[in-house]
């Protein structure tokens, strides 16, 4: 029997361990670390409607307190990705999740449809918190915006939704309870935490966006914060991603109340990190004779 196998709101999984979107490429002609077979699902970059470059350089910061990017989603755009769909990912040996950025309700809606005709995709993921956008709030910071864009994608398909949440709020589990209300089936939490670095001996931004988001080790405790505050005030399935590097760190998240997890900076750093996870998940499960990941999820007890 397969210990890992698991359920996203229903959805099953091989296992919970995923990356987050736009930290890892698939080709089907390029070897990597990654086994994709063995993955829970792979998530590609999100896509915009429109074709986009991103951001001017330069787009990635390494400081001390951890990675910040200001990437600003380049896309081909939604006529493209479609064209290239069937030769990427027609034989894609595991399941897949579409991730889609939008500038309007209509623009999620447009791509959830579009992106949810092929069989081959399981479900949608609604990235409603880039902080790299030319927008002045992402939709994911604003309780109308959010509401009118997952409200929007529900119409647009019949096939699983999650919402991509912001740590940039006041408080995240009124805004997962609007994704679900709004029709969302999940909630991933968490995208990046705005931030920003300055070289002093040349008095410049380090970014050309000025701002980026903060990425790794340094986000865990706050993503672990806001999986469980979701998991604790609303009924919404949530997958818990932000600076998980080891099978240690994924744990906490899913005893924390997550369904699964997304590992982002982690592979960059170590390209084989979501295989370690993988392995570290099976290892741990048969070590205290635990039957399957759904009975660690929300386990965790006051100290
Ligand atoms: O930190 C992020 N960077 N989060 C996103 O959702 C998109 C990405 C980018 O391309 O800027």
């Amino acid at each position: 029997a397969n210990r890992l196998a698991c359920h996203v709101a229903g959805l099953p999984l091989p296992n919970p361990v995923m990356p987050a979107s736009g930290t890892f490429d698939y080709h089907p002609d390029v070897r990597t670390p990654v086994d994709v077979a063995r993955l829970g699902a792979l998530i590609p970059k999100s896509i915009t409607l429109h074709p986009q470059p991103g951001n001017p350089p330069s787009r990635l910061a390494e400081t001390p307190a951890g990675l910040i990017n200001s990437i600003g989603i380049p896309s081909p755009g939604l006529a493209a990705f479609q064209d290239k769909f069937r030769s990427v990912y027609g034989g894609v040996p595991c399941p897949l999740v579409i991730s889609v950025a939008g500038y309007s309700p209509d623009e999620y809606a447009q791509l959830t449809q579009a992106c949810s005709r092929w069989p081959e995709v399981v479900a949608i993921e609604l990235n409603l918190s880039c902080p790299n956008l030319k927008t002045h709030l992402m939709p994911a910071q604003d309780p109308i915006l959010l509401r009118d864009a997952v409200q929007a994608a529900r119409a647009a398909t019949v096939k699983p939704l999650w919402a991509k949440l912001s740590p940039n709020v006041t408080t995240i589990a009124p805004m997962a309870a609007i994704a679900h209300d709004a029709g969302a089936d999940a909630v991933v939490a968490i995208n990046t935490i705005r931030a920003m670095a300055i070289n002093i001996e040349r008095q410049k931004a380090i970014l050309g966006h000025f701002t980026g988001g903060l990425s790794g080790p340094a986000i865990l405790p706050i993503g672990l914060s806001m999986v469980w505050d979701i998991a604790q005030h609303t009924s919404v399935p949530v997958i818990g991603c932000g600076g998980i590097r080891t099978v240690d760190d994924a744990l906490m998240y899913l005893m924390a109340g997550a369904s699964a997890v997304q590992v982002g900076t982690a592979t960059f750093a170590h390209p084989a990190a979501m295989m370690d996870i993988i392995n570290g998940l099976d290892r741990y499960l048969a070590d205290q004779g635990i039957a399957q990941i759904a009975d660690i999820i929300g386990i965790a007890k006051p100290a």
